[in-house]
This record gives C-alpha cells, sequence and structure tokens, in this order.
C-alpha cells in the first residue's frame, strides 16, 4: 500500500470515527472491579503521580526502604478515564476499595482520599496537611473543583477533630463534615485492612468503614459519614475518579488493595427537541465532513500534518492547549533574541510570559521535514504523560509553518551546566556545583521519569536521547526529563558522518550495540542513563564528542578502569561539599557501570535502578574485569523471577513514539 492509500484511510477512519461520536449520545459511565490490583499488567488503565502499582496493591504514595524518600510525599491514582457524573439523569456510584495504612513513624502522617476531580495533576505542594488534594493556594476556591472523602490520620489543623477521622472535603481540606472513627472501631494508621464504600445517589454521600474480613469482604455495618450534597453544584459533568495520599514528616505507607467501581448511566433526555437539534447538526457535520475530507485528500502530502496533528491530540483526554500564534508571539516579545534561552539544529527555544506565568516556548525552525514528524511525535506523547520527573508541556501552535511547543519554564536551566569541571562556559565558572544529595536526587529523579516512560505509562515509550543537556533543573533543583523527540534532530543534523538514519541519539551515551543494530530499546536508553549517572557523580563529560563509536574512549572505559584496580572512589568529582557518603557514591558508580554493561542483556531495568537506588536492593554483580562487547550478545543465564515481566520486554525494538 502506498503511503497516499494509508493516509486516505486514516483520514477515513477520522471522519466515521468524529460522526459516530457525534451521533452516538456522549453519556458515559464507569464499571470496573481491580480485586486485586495486579503489577504492571493493570498499569494502562491508570493515571500515576508518585504513585505506583506494587505488590498487588496501589502505593499511592511511595512504598520504598529509604526513610527520607518517603517523607514529604504527595501522590494521585486516578482512573484514566473521566465518567459522566452528571446530566440530565440522576447522577450515582458505588465506590468499594480496601485500604491498608501502614504506619512508618509514631504518630503516623498524613492521610488518604478518595477524590473526584477536574483535573488530573497533583497540585505543587500539596504533600503534607494537604492530603494530595490542594495546596496554599487552591484551598477552599471554588476553582479547584475536587471533592474528597478523606481518612485523616493526622490533626494538622484545629479543625481536625482527631487523627484518625473520615471526613468530606469539598474543594478545601477544611472537612464540612468529620467523623472519629475509633468509637467504630476502627484505628486508621493500624496497618489492618478496611473495607470502605461509598455510595451517591438522590444527592446524598454515603461513607461505610468495616474491617476486611479473611475473605476479603467488609462487614455489614452502619453508615460511618452521611451528608446531602449536590455534586453537580462543585464539579463539572465529566470527572476523574481515584485517591490521593500524602505524608509530611511523619510517615506511612497508603496502600490500595482493592477497588471496585460503578457509575450510573447519564443519559440526556431523549426527547423530540433533541432530535431536531441534532439531525442537522449530523447532516450538517456530514456535509462538512465529506468536503473536508475532500479537501484534505487534494491538498495531499505536504500540508496533511495539521489536521494529523488535531486529530491526534483530541484522541487524548488530557489533550495539551492549542495557542494561537500572536498569543505566543507577544508572549515571546515577537520571538526577541533578547529572551533566547538556548538554540540547536532543531530551532531556538524562547522564554515567555504568558499573563504572569513563565513560559518556554520551543521554535522549531522551518527547513526540515523531519521536524514536523518529530513535532508530532512530542505533542501527542508527552502531551499525555504526565510525572513530576517530567518537563510539562503546556501546549503547541501550528500556525503559518511555525510549529511551536510550550513548556513550563525551568529556571535553573539544564543539568549540563551544573556538572562538568572542565567546564569552557565561561560565565559558569563562579557558579557553585551540585551537593552530593542534590546530585543523588537528581539521579534518583531522572530514573523515577525512565522508569515511568518504560514501565508506567500507557504505552512504553523510549526516550532515546538521554544525556545532561535534556535534564532541566527546576526551581528546587528537581530533575525533569525533557526534550522528547526533537533532540535527536539537532544531533542528527550535527553529525558529520551518520551512515544509516535510524541511529538516533548523542555519541557518548550510545550503547555500542546501536552501531550494529540502529535501534533504539529499553537497553539502550538505561545504558544513555548510566552514562548520565557516571556523568553525575564524577563531574566529567561521557567521551569524545566528535567520534561516533567512542566507546572505547568513553567515561565508561576510564571508570572500568579505575573499578577494576579497586579505586573506584578516585572518580568522584573532588568540588562536592557539604555531606559525602562514599558507600553510597561507591554503590551509585557500580550501578551505573552496570547499565554500562556490553551486553544489554545483563543490564538492569529501572525497576531494578530505582530498588537499588532507594536501598531495597544491592548493585548488581559486576565482574572484575570489564567485560568486552560480544554480538551477538549472549542472553543472561537465568532470569530473576521478580523481573520476569520487564525481562520479556527486553530487546524488543519498540520505537512506540507515534507520528513515525
Ligand atoms: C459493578 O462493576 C463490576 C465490574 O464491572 C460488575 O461486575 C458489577 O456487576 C457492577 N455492579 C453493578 C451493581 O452494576
Ligand atoms: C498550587 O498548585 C498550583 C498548580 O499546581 C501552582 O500553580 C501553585 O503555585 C501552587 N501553590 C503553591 C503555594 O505551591
Ligand atoms: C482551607 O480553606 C478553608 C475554607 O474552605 C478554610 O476554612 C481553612 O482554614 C483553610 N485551611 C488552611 C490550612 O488554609
Ligand atoms: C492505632 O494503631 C497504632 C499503630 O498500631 C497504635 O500506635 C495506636 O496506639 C493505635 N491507637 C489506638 C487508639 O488504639
Ligand atoms: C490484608 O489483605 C491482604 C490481601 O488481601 C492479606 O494478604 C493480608 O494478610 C491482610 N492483612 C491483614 C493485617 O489482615
Ligand atoms: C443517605 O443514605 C443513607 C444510606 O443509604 C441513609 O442511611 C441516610 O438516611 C440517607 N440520608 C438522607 C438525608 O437521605
Ligand atoms: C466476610 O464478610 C461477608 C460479608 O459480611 C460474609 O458474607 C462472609 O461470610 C464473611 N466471611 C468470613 C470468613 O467471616
Ligand atoms: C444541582 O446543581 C446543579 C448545578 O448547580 C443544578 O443544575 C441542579 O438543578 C441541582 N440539582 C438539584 C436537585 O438541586
Ligand atoms: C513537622 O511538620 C509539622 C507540620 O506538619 C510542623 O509543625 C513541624 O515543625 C515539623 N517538624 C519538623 C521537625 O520539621
Ligand atoms: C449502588 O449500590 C446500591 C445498593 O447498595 C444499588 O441500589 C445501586 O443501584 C448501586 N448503584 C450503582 C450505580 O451501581
Ligand atoms: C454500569 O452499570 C450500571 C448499573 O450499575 C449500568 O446502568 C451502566 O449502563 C453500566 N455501564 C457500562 C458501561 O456497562
Amino acid at each position: 500500500m502506498s503511503r497516499m492509500q494509508v493516509s486516505s484511510m486514516r483520514r477515513s477512519a477520522v471522519l466515521l470515527a468524529l460522526l459516530h461520536f457525534c451521533a452516538v449520545n456522549p453519556a458515559r459511565s464507569l464499571n470496573f472491579s481491580y480485586t486485586p490490583f495486579r503489577d504492571h499488567i493493570n498499569d494502562k488503565d491508570f493515571l500515576f503521580e508518585n504513585s505506583r502499582i506494587y505488590l498487588n496493591a496501589v502505593q499511592v504514595t511511595p512504598d520504598v526502604s529509604n526513610e527520607a524518600s518517603i517523607m514529604n510525599q504527595a501522590g494521585r491514582f486516578l482512573y484514566k478515564k473521566r465518567f459522566k457524573l452528571w446530566g440530565k439523569g440522576k447522577a450515582s456510584f458505588n465506590s468499594t476499595f480496601v485500604l491498608k495504612i501502614d504506619p512508618k513513624t509514631n504518630p503516623s502522617g498524613e492521610g488518604l482520599a478518595f477524590i473526584l476531580t477536574e483535573s488530573p495533576t497533583l497540585p505543587e505542594n500539596s504533600e503534607g496537611e494537604w492530603l494530595g488534594i490542594v495546596n496554599a493556594t487552591s484551598n477552599g476556591s471554588a476553582k479547584a473543583k475536587i471533592v474528597a472523602v478523606e481518612f485523616d490520620t493526622r490533626k494538622s489543623y484545629a479543625e481536625d477533630v482527631d487523627d484518625n477521622h473520615v471526613g468530606l472535603d469539598i474543594n478545601s481540606v477544611y472537612s464540612i463534615q468529620q467523623v472519629p472513627l475509633f468509637s467504630y472501631g476502627v484505628n486508621l494508621s493500624s496497618g489492618t485492612n478496611y473495607t470502605v464504600r461509598i455510595e451517591y445517589a438522590n444527592q446524598n454521600i454515603t461513607v461505610f468503614v468495616s474491617q476486611t474480613n479473611e475473605t476479603g469482604e467488609g462487614m455489614e455495618n452502619a453508615p460511618v459519614l452521611s451528608y446531602t450534597v449536590n455534586l453537580s453544584a462543585y464539579l463539572s459533568q465529566e470527572v476523574y475518579v481515584g485517591f490521593s495520599a500524602s505524608t509530611g514528616n511523619k510517615t506511612q505507607l497508603n496502600c490500595i488493595r482493592s477497588w471496585e467501581f460503578n457509575s450510573s448511566h447519564i443519559d440526556e433526555d431523549s426527547n423530540l427537541l433533541w432530535v431536531w437539534i441534532m439531525v442537522p447538526v449530523v447532516v450538517l457535520l456530514l456535509v462538512t465532513g465529506v468536503s473536508c475530507y475532500f479537501f484534505w485528500t487534494r491538498r495531499g502530502e505536504k500540508e496533511d500534518v495539521l489536521p494529523r496533528i488535531q486529530d491526534e491530540i483530541q484522541t487524548t483526554s488530557m489533550a495539551p492547549t492549542k495557542f494561537k500564534l500572536k498569543e505566543l508571539q507577544r508572549a515571546t516579545g515577537r520571538f526577541n533574541p533578547k529572551n533566547e534561552l538556548g538554540k540547536g539544529g532543531f530551532g531556538t527555544v524562547y522564554k515567555g510570559l504568558l499573563g504572569d506565568k513563565e513560559i518556554a516556548v520551543k521554535r522549531v525552525s522551518k527547513n526540515s521535514r523531519q521536524g514536523k514528524q518529530e513535532f508530532i511525535a512530542e505533542v501527542t506523547t508527552i502531551g499525555s504523560l504526565r510525572h513530576k520527573n517530567l518537563v510539562k508541556l503546556i501546549g503547541w501552535c501550528y500556525e503559518s509553518h511555525e510549529l511551536l511547543i510550550v513548556y513550563e519554564f525551568m529556571p535553573n536551566g539544564s543539568l549540563d551546566r551544573f556538572v562538568y569541571r572542565d567546564e569552557s562556559l565561561g560565565t559558569e565558572m563562579g557558579k557553585p556545583t551540585l551537593s552530593w544529595e542534590r546530585r543523588r536526587s537528581i539521579i534518583f529523579g531522572v530514573a523515577q521519569a525512565l522508569d515511568y516512560l518504560h514501565n508506567g505509562c500507557e504505552k512504553r515509550v523510549l526516550h532515546r536521547d538521554i544525556k545532561a543537556s535534556n535534564i532541566m533543573l527546576d526551581s528546587a533543583f528537581i530533575a525533569r526529563l525533557g526534550d522528547f523527540g526533537l533532540a535527536r534532530t539537532i544531533q542528527q543534523s550535527n553529525l558529520t558522518h551518520h551512515s544509516t538514519n535510524e541511529i538516533a541519539g548523542t555519541p557518548g551515551y550510545m550503547a555500542p550495540e546501536t552501531f550494529l543494530t540502529g535501534r533504539a530499546t529499553v537497553e539502550t536508553d538505561v545504558y544513555a542513563f548510566g552514562v548520565l549517572m557516571l556523568e553525575v557523580v564524577c563531574g566529567r563529560r561521557p567521551g569524545n564528542q566528535n567520534e561516533q563509536n567512542n566507546y572505547n574512549n568513553s567515561i565508561v572505559y576510564w571508570l572500568w578502569d579505575l573499578y577494576s584496580r579497586g579505586r573506584i572512589l578516585e572518580a568522584v568529582d573532588s568540588r562536592m561539599d557539604g555531606d559525602i557518603d562514599e558507600d553510597d557514591m561507591a554503590c551509585v558508580l557500580m550501578l551505573g557501570l552496570s547499565c554500562c554493561h556490553p551486553n544489554p542483556h545483563e543490564r538492569p531495568s529501572m525497576r531494578t535502578v530505582l530498588m537499588v537506588l532507594t536501598r531495597e536492593d544491592d548493585p548488581p554483580a559486576l565482574p572484575q574485569e570489564r567485560p568486552a562487547f560480544v554480538w551477538p550478545a549472549m542472553p543472561p543465564s537465568f532470569k530473576d523471577d521478580t523481573d520476569s515481566n520487564v525481562a520479556e520486554g527486553q530487546m524488543t525494538p519498540l520505537t512506540d513514539l507515534s507520528g513515525r
């Protein structure tokens, strides 16, 4: 089939989908049941923010043994589809779940909540007393559009009755009704399984709580809390449903073991009026659709990028905003060179001001076809991803041949400005370097982002260009992985002698097998991440930037050499001040080396990397001498059972970025 045929089939499909969408009433309800949750298998059904499914339960806040990384955390876990909460029909839903709160400190903190919300994103700074529901800005504001049933395990405010209560929260952490639970024989933070049932019908929300018995069911019980409220007055018609939780300087693990949810089918009244309105609308759409169809077909290949972008973006529920060119011109002072933040083969990044919000606008240079492909990939891929360690894509614009992508602004720029000690960038000389604690948290942040891309989101995403200049730092020096897709273009056009178009990435970060297979895999991302870890600890560039195959001349070789001589700590950047933990540094360096193993099968998965970083696991064993690069690579002699799920996905050429 030719490309033309494929793309016209695509258009017909889109047209059909559009008509289908208009003709069918958009009422939606949800019925689902996870008893219990299953690791990896259920991941695709949910949106995770600082949460994950692990040990057959949702860990709404991180579940790791490193005490520091479970403090001051907020997490959110939502079913990925919104449902129609109200309409002309009567709103009702039932939600039954088993929660288990494991105290980690005495007393424990802070709590967990069942939430209905318009926005899938966790508010910034909503950890601690805010329960991941709102933050100091949105507390009490009608704009928050969130309703929560909180299971509060800490008395954080004077208003809280005690440290063991259930409460109903509307757009606020302040409960309009709260009921202490001790008198019901419930001690939330005792590590007991409790079955909670929340029913909403006839504008009456009712909460039942009881201990879960051996068969996994709750006891028949009188309701604990019952309140009359018209949720339609506070929430939009379509809402996400799920959980949020938080910890503060007192901590606990917040788990949901199982969850069943049913909502009623909300129908619009199907009266004659509806028919009279809808029939002409459908006819009109049909006519417009058909003429658009012919219009697009006529316009042919060259101009098809805009409709394609719009089609693809419209199908994702969390579509990034489409901006007008005018707005972005105004925001950046008509792309004033004074506002330039950076430049590359792909185009230029400008700082801008949208209202009082700082943004970064990437303006893709007009001359490359590649640019458009990558543009679609970037907007559709990261546009639908949400993670605290990913740079947030705010929106996009395609007008008058301008391709623009809008990100949140990162005040501290990219990581490469901070780590290298042989710095040629004169202006950075006086900059304080990063402490060990910061460097470690940057490594951990990038690992979390990459684990999310590989294992945590609906479609596996390969970043393909992990490197220091693609790691951005926010105002608190939290690492945010950025530059999906387009960065590849920079490097490709900068290469003087690339032999195949398939090879993507940056010399120095590319796994040795890439030069033979030309393919990006989960393992090549892990390799690049390994190089990044080594750079961050050593403060050195990854290797000879000019050679394509510089495997022999790299930070990896240099470090193997030190390691085999038992002198690995000599590699550590001497400029770090503050607390230095040599064991920890050695552990991180060894983990970096194992990620850079020449045999892709021997590299750990990002899940394993995270477990090592949180000290739940030891770093993978390293041979005493640097292993040779042998191709084809030998498969590992045994499979780690606990990791079998990840192992299955290894070595598969997943290039799941759409638009390619
Ligand atoms: C609720 O949803 C579950 C899962 O789809 C289903 O098995 C159950 O029958 C539903 N309950 C009701 C009352 O519809
Ligand atoms: C609250 O969250 C919003 C959205 O995440 C953010 O813009 C705002 O700065 C946050 N407020 C505080 C006080 O952190
Ligand atoms: C949150 O907002 C409510 C109003 O909805 C207010 O009563 C309460 O004091 C606020 N809490 C904090 C900690 O600001
Ligand atoms: C609730 O459980 C925690 C943890 O087991 C315990 O420390 C606390 O004393 C219990 N509270 C009551 C009132 O029993
Ligand atoms: C809670 O439930 C899980 C599985 O449903 C079970 O393995 C565990 O033993 C229960 N815990 C307690 C304290 O009953
Ligand atoms: C709300 O529903 C619960 C249980 O279905 C019931 O016990 C309670 O009386 C109802 N409250 C109102 C105000 O209707
Ligand atoms: C568990 O509770 C359910 C519902 O109350 C009940 O039907 C079942 O018999 C109980 N099972 C046990 C072992 O207690
Ligand atoms: C509930 O609130 C919505 C939105 O404010 C309103 O349209 C609806 O009439 C209310 N329902 C009742 C029964 O008051
Ligand atoms: C712990 O957090 C509470 C508020 O959540 C705060 O009042 C207290 O000062 C904090 N303690 C420490 C040691 O940070
Ligand atoms: C919720 O459960 C009640 C019984 O407890 C049932 O009558 C009602 O139909 C259920 N609602 C939905 C939407 O499944
Ligand atoms: C979910 O179950 C409710 C009854 O509890 C039913 O009215 C609705 O149509 C079901 N929705 C789907 C999508 O199955």
